[in-house]
Formats: structure tokens, sequence, C-alpha cells
């Protein structure tokens, strides 16, 4: 086995820490104290419905691992294995029973694997196109991670704004403590491969043309009808009152690592093109009287 680099160690340290600092939450440790559940399911009940949903969809994003990632590095492995699933299905069944405390369906996660993961895994089997596709992982890992630290943190606010104590610090507080661990950890992963120029530069142009065509916001898995959601997600926490400045929060870091900030890049330009699309499905199904998600419970 080649000899571990500094960054790979640290990448490595980093997954170790997270397991012994963040334990996955306990259901038992959550307060259900909910002081007006009609308040909270007529501002948010989008939100926490579509949050338990993605969360609960991690069960097939490991799935999808280990078809995209035939070659799985141990600290890859060991990280979405022992550390991210274990957390992620938590936060999933904490959301989706507060979800139902305050009158919500129970979330329907999408668990089937779709075919394009299963091409581009297939393709994966060539060493070369391996690493490009490990490369998306970590990019994908990131704007996700990223976009979830900055749900949490806005709903956190808006429960402690409407003086929902249980649900801000038994609920929002623990879940958000944990996902900045998972930014990081797709931060240092993408980093160690671009700057420790592990990939060619046609490997690099592969990955911006398919992050150019494929890119999608969390949990919006290639279906319009989730991406529709999602504009209703950024409506409710208040993200569309100024898109281009959500786009640089979401998409800096890949603007960086994966464009070398090209031509004083902000933001990659699909970024903003998917909160537009987004947006504009969701005020379009609004129109039509459709609430989706929230409604049809
Ligand atoms: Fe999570
Ligand atoms: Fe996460």
């Amino acid at each position: 086995m080649a000899k571990e680099t500094i960054a790979e160690q640290k990448i490595r340290e980093h997954v170790e820490r997270l397991g012994e600092q963040h334990p996955p939450i306990a259901l038992a440790s959550v307060d259900r104290t909910v002081k007006n559940p009609d308040v909270v399911r007529e501002k948010f009940g989008h939100v926490i419905e579509y949050l338990a949903r993605v969360e609960l969809e991690v069960d097939r994003n490991v799935l999808e691992l280990l078809v995209l990632l035939p070659r799985t590095k141990e600290v890859d492995r060991m990280f979405y294995e022992d550390v991210w699933q274990p957390q992620e299905i938590q936060h999933g069944l904490i959301i989706d029973q507060l979800g139902q405390d305050i009158g919500l369906a129970p979330a329907e996660p999408m668990l089937e694997v779709q075919t394009s993961m299963k091409i581009l895994g297939a393709l994966s089997h060539i060493p070369a196109i391996g690493e490009v596709t490990r490369l998306l992982y970590y990019l994908t890992g990131a704007s996700t991670e990223r976009q979830a630290v900055l749900a949490y943190n806005t709903l956190s606010r808006a429960m402690a704004e409407l003086e929902e104590k249980a649900i801000s610090e038994t609920i929002i507080g623990p879940i958000k403590q944990q996902e900045p661990g998972h930014f990081a950890f797709y931060q240092m992963a993408a980093r160690e491969m671009v700057e420790g120029g592990r990939l060619k530069p046609w490997q690099l142009w592969m990955a911006r043309e398919i992050r150019s065509f494929s890119y999608g916001l969390v949990g919006t898995n290639g279906k319009k009808y989730y991406t529709a959601d999602m504009g209703g997600v950024m409506e409710a926490l208040g993200f569309t009152d100024d898109l281009e400045g959500f786009a640089k929060d979401v998409g800096r870091f890949e603007a960086k690592v994966l464009w070398a900030n090209r031509n004083g890049m902000a933001f990659p330009p699909y970024v903003l093109r998917a909160l537009r699309d987004s947006l504009a499905l969701y005020r379009e199904r609004h129109k039509r009287g459709d609430q989706g998600i929230a409604a049809a419970a």
C-alpha cells in the first residue's frame, strides 16, 4: 500500500474525530414538546417534510456509492459507512418524527438507484474514469452538505424566534452540529485530489463538463417534482430574497477547487441556474394551486 500523505492523514484523522465526537443522535434524546404545532406546520411543514425525506434517502446514497466507487478507498468507506450514514439516518428519523408530531404524513424517501448512476458506475470500473467519479462524489457531497448547513442554521433561528425551544435545542441544534463535519470531509477530500495533482487536465475537464449538465440541488434527484419542492424550501427559508448570495454560499468552494475561480468566478453558473430553475418550477406549481408535499399530507 502506498504511504499515506500528510493530506490523506489529516482526512483520516478528521473522519476518526467525527466518529468519536459525534455519535448518532438518539431518538430518545429528543424533547418532543411542540408549543404550537399548527404554526410550525404552516410556516415550515414543507421544509421539515423535505428535509426528512432527503435525510432518509441516505440509504439509497450508500447503495449509489457502492455502484459509483467500485474501488472505494478505505477512508471513504470509513466515512460513509461508519460515520455519515449512522448520523444521517438519525437526522431523518428525528425530523420525520417531528413532522408527524405536527401532523404531517410520514416521509416517503426515494430508495431506488437510478439508471444514470448505474451507467456512471459501470464506466467507473475504468480506473481513470473512476477517479473523475470520485471527485464528482466529493463535489456533490460538499455542495449538498453546504445546503444542509445553511438550511439547518436558518431553521434553528426560525424555531428560536417562534419560541419552539425543544425543537430548536434538542432537534435542529444537535443535527446542525453534525453537518459542518460532513462538509469539511468532502472539501478536504476534493482538495486533496485536485491540489495533490492526482488528476490529469482531461479528467478535470470531464468533471467540469459533467457538473455543468448534471448539477442538481440537494434532494432533487433529477426529478422535476422534487426540484419544485426545493424551490419551496428556499422560499420558506428566505434564500430566494438573494439568490446570487445563496449561489455564492453554496458554490464558492466548487468555483475555487474545480474552476480555479476562472475569470473571477464566484460560483459556477450552473449553481445559480439550478436555483432559478427550482424556484421557477415551484412558483409555476404554486400558481396552479398545487401546494406540493406539505399539502399532500
Ligand atoms: Fe443530515
Ligand atoms: Fe450531512
